[in-house]
């Protein structure tokens, strides 16, 4: 085979023929916490894409590419190729708010959110801000998000269709908000309902894109909302529901004095309907245990968010307790309370939250460092899992979309002269958890194709209003 020659013309060419990829290549086959074997790893190995943009095999170069002799080889030798990451909770209209100073939640919602929310009735403006959103997400190689809009339908509009000009997987909704937060930003039980079945019927499996029915939080909500919130759960039964849950202790007494003969936070959403698979809740730092297995009763998921549970002062979330009830757990940024969309700097939080239980608990020897094969499950497969994408992405099994990211271990100076001291794949990907960022992520695929960032210093992301 004359592989030179034919590795010559595949950059080109890659996204319209079967495309073989090389590279040390990493994907999550179990969780860690219950498998002894939870990944394959090919030092030296092969991905190959149809041109439909699935996963056709992988596994050690030799023996893939004897099976595909004419493939076109794509050679990133040195480099780690991984499923995407996938953000299982993410804010798109607070990008532009990410790393403001000193409020805890519900000051912080008042003070900088809530203004911030407002401008997205603007479908012009909503579309520059998720143009600058979705080229983080690619520039960060997140290729799956499970993302709030705002209270316009606009926004959500304006979201969708900049992630299909790049045929992204992604779920967003429409926040449902009819009280407690400032008169522009409420809608009522009845026109989130309308606004809400209108975007599900236009956008729900449109192409890659999934609904997400989004409560804000059960303060924002009056029952009457939330009746209807578990109404179109009902008449939609494959959509996701999207929500907050137990995130600060403030928030956690609010609720109990709205909703007085609830036996806890919870208890308010399943009384609606609104737990079951696919319905995701970001936070859940304060839950009791009787809440953990509610959750994971209902094949309901948590989002961990640690940079935004950091920043914001919340709490540590207690991931081996979500383990030990077998909740489902995925990996979160909730930018723009969390402070990166990296997910390197995710994980990197999530380990230091770990090590800072030890600080809090009556016997740290029961706490366990969060370990790197762990936190990139959580980032991946995962992550899949908690949103029910485990058939379509999350990892290399066969038939999946093919959404990978390719990572240089030795993107700056720090870590080339840190990976020399690495053995093992885990060392190397604990080393990248901790020194890693953007500068790492050489580049992001979307079923197959390669994808470019763009739109900083356009015309695009400087906001003008017409
Ligand atoms: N709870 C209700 N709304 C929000 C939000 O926008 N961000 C966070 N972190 N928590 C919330
Ligand atoms: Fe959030």
């Amino acid at each position: 085979m004359t592989a030179a020659v034919l590795s010559f013309t595949a950059p080109a060419f890659a996204q319209y023929q079967t495309t073989a990829y090389r590279a040390s290549i990493l994907h999550f086959v179990a969780d860690p916490a219950v498998s002894q074997t939870p990944y394959e790893y090919y030092e030296d190995g092969v991905l190959v894409v149809g041109t439909d943009g699935k996963v056709k095999a992988v596994g050690p170069a030799n023996t893939v590419l004897n099976n595909y002799p004419y493939i076109q080889v794509v050679d990133y030798s040195g480099k780690i190729l991984m499923p995407g990451f996938i953000d299982s909770h993410v804010h798109y209209p607070q990008t532009e708010m990410i790393a403001s100073f000193g409020e805890q939640l519900l000051e912080w919602l008042n003070t900088y959110t809530f203004p911030t929310e407002q401008q997205f009735s603007n479908k012009t403006y909503a579309k520059g801000v998720a143009k600058t959103f979705i080229n983080e997400l690619v520039r960060n190689g997140t290729t799956t998000a499970l993302v709030f809009g705002t209270v316009s339908p606009n926004s959500v509009d304006a979201l969708f269709e900049e992630a299909q000009t790049r045929n992204m997987r992604l779920i967003a909704g429409k926040v449902m908000m009819d009280r407690n937060a400032p008169d522009y930003l409420l809608d009522t039980p009845a026109s989130s309902y309308t606004d809400s079945k209108a975007l599900i019927q236009k956008w729900h499996k449109n192409g890659r894109a999934l609904y997400a029915v989004t409560p804000r939080f059960a303060p924002t909500s009056t029952p009457e909302q939330l009746t209807k919130a578990g109404q179109l759960l009902q008449e939609f039964p494959d959509v996701y529901m999207h929500t907050h849950l137990s995130e600060n202790k403030g928030e956690i007494a609010w609720v109990q004095s709205l909703f007085p003969s609830s036996t806890g936070y919870l208890d308010v959403y399943n009384s609606f309907g609104l737990s079951r698979n696919r319905s995701v809740y970001a936070h859940g730092v304060h839950l009791r245990d009787d809440e953990f297995q509610s959750l994971a009763q209902t094949g309901s998921a948590i989002a961990f968010c640690p940079t935004s549970n950091m920043f914001l002062g919340s709490g540590l979330f207690n991931l081996q307790k979500a383990e030990q009830y077998g909740v489902k757990v995925g990996l979160g940024t909730d930018v723009g309370a969390g402070t990166s969309f990296n997910a390197f700097q995710t994980m990197n939080e999530a380990y230091k939250m770990t090590q800072l239980r030890k600080a809090f608990v009556d016997d740290p020897d029961t706490v366990n460092p969060l370990k790197a094969v762990k936190a990139y499950y959580l980032a991946t497969l995962g992550a899949a899992r908690a949103l029910s994408l485990e058939n379509q992405v999350g990892s290399f099994k066969i038939g999946n979309e093919a959404d990978f990211v390719v990572i240089n271990p030795n993107a700056t100076d720090l870590l080339k002269f840190r990976m020399q001291k690495t053995t093992t794949i885990e060392d190397k990907l604990f080393v990248l958890q901790m020194l890693g960022d953007d500068r790492a992520i050489q580049n992001t695929y979307v079923m197959g194709k390669k994808q470019t960032v763009n739109g900083y210093g356009s015309g695009y992301y400087q906001y003008t209003y017409n």
